[in-house]
């Protein structure tokens, strides 16, 4: 019990609307809003008061793709649940949602105790889980139906990675027929892997093997070949699909197809898609190894359609897919040899900030970007209006934030547990200066004041953004 707090004078955004307003938290929730200055705020009292003259008072932010301490490439994603979440805290984020991963010949329950585990007592702030299946049979299937009963209401498939988590399109309809029927969500890694796999060899047997070449085979069509595909399993299956970090335009124009014939079919993308691109991957001395993910950085013209997809609502989602490894001996496994480099970059901190800058830059309006990254995951999964929105009986999950102050982003400052940041030397407008969780204060004026053990595990309902 954290008793009342009063938030007074600042500029409250939700993905619907913008108010001057005060805001009174009672014991972790949203107890009223009230125009600021009015007879009715000013009779508020509380044990503490922050004052947020000049800044905005938006939602904790929701990132609904996280894989910390995921097993990848014969090595472990550097952030701990202990270390990651905390500089998700850094950042403005105060819900994750990780994935928990099946591995195969396992059941589904392994899995999850095992990321429970992970998680438990060592969190700064709330998380949840998804599940990735790996392994799609009878038993799975019905663990599938308990899992969305206790609140692992998603569930990841890969049509890419032949041979660790991927599934064969007969695996993807079942899962997604299953779905269709208890309820759950189908993320789906949306490449085709085995095609990718035919490529990758051929390529390195012509001595193609700096990181640029990740980039080269992982082709865009394949990616909309792949997310096409999806698509048509779950108009099969009668089912929705979100597909999970997507990066080419071409395959958000099927997207957009699939919604125009009004399928419940969703698209995530990620930061990195939208501010970095190929050349990144290109750079000199193996540098571009800090930029290998999948699916990959695009070149630079694909980014204005994600924009314009996230403007449309073709695109609904901004997560990081945030799966750090670090530079010096985890993506050095890969010099020699692109294949071997671990897939995935840091971002979990950086998520709001750059989204806030693109605002400033005029991508995006600011309701949309409280909308991408805070309100639609928290709808999408389960979790509205508990997080996502400041509003009355809503957790206590707020952020101060200071649109006028400028920073750098560096490795040297971040707090992700990590050896590098992949926007280094970034100038961005706007920064995270208090940051609460259920009313508790993680981050005050930009110091940590939280503890690993406050955050909860947070048991989701099914999806609340069906169309
Ligand atoms: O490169 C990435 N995205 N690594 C994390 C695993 C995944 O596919 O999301
Ligand atoms: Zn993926
Ligand atoms: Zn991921
Ligand atoms: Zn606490």
């Amino acid at each position: 019990m954290t008793g009342r707090t009063v938030i007074r004078g600042g500029l409250v955004i939700t993905a619907s609307d913008e108010m001057h307003a005060d805001v009174l938290i009672e014991d972790g929730r949203i107890a009223a809003l009230a125009a600021s200055s009015t007879p009715v705020a000013e009779a508020w009292t509380a044990e503490r008061t922050i004052d947020a003259g000049g800044k905005y008072v938006i939602p904790g932010g929701v990132d609904a793709h996280t894989h910390m301490e995921l097993p990848f490439g014969g090595t472990f994603a550097s952030d701990t649940f202990e270390t990651g979440t905390r500089a998700a805290a850094w950042g403005g984020t105060t819900t994750i949602v990780d994935f928990a991963v099946q591995s195969q010949g396992h059941s589904l329950r392994e899995g999850l105790d095992g990321w429970h585990a992970k998680a438990e007592g060592n969190c700064a702030i709330d998380y949840g889980f998804h599940m990735i299946v790996s392994d799609v049979n009878q038993e799975t299937l019905k663990e599938m139906d308990l899992l969305v009963e206790e609140g692992v209401t998603s569930f990841k498939q890969f049509m890419a990675y032949p041979g660790v988590f991927y599934s064969d399109d007969g695996q993807i309809l079942r899962a997604m027929q299953r779905s269709a029927e208890n309820g759950g969500l189908i993320m789906m890694h949306a490449e085709n892997g085995i095609a990718i796999d035919v490529l990758v060899e051929q390529a390195l047997a012509r001595g193609e093997t700096d990181p640029r070449y990740h980039g080269e085979v992982r082709k865009a069509l394949l990616e909309a070949e792949a997310t096409h595909r999806a698509i048509k399993l779950a108009q099969v299956a009668g089912a929705p699909l979100y597909v999970v970090h997507v990066s080419a335009m071409e395959a958000v124009a099927e997207l957009a197809r699939a919604r125009d014939e009004g399928l419940n079919v969703f698209g995530e993308t990620c930061p990195q898609y939208l501010f970095l691109s190929t050349d990144n991957l290109a750079e000199p001395d193996f540098e571009g190894a800090k930029y290998v993910c999948s699916t990959p950085l695009r070149p630079r013209e694909h980014q204005a359609q994600l924009w314009k997809g996230l403007r449309t609502n073709d695109l609904q989602v901004v997560s990081t897919d945030h799966c750090p490894f670090c530079f010096v001996g985890q993506k050095e496994l890969g010099r020699g040899d692109f294949s071997k480099i671990p897939n995935g970059l840091p971002g979990v901190e950086n998520r709001m900030d750059l989204l806030h800058q693109a605002v400033v830059d005029g991508h995006i309006s600011r309701r949309r970007w409280i909308e991408i990254a805070c309100a639609t995951p928290a709808r999408m999964f389960g979790m509205y209006p508990k997080k996502g929105t400041i509003a009355p009986g809503a957790d206590a999950d707020v952020v101060i934030y200071d649109p006028r102050a400028e920073q750098v982003m560096s490795a040297d400052s971040h707090h992700m547990n990590v050896d590098y940041s992949a926007y280094e030397g970034k100038r961005t407008t706007g920064r995270v200066e208090t940051v609460l969780s259920r009313g508790e204060p993680v981050i005050t004026e930009r110091e940590y004041t939280g503890h690993a053990g406050h955050g909860v595990y947070t048991p989701r309902s099914t999806c609340q953004y069906l169309n």
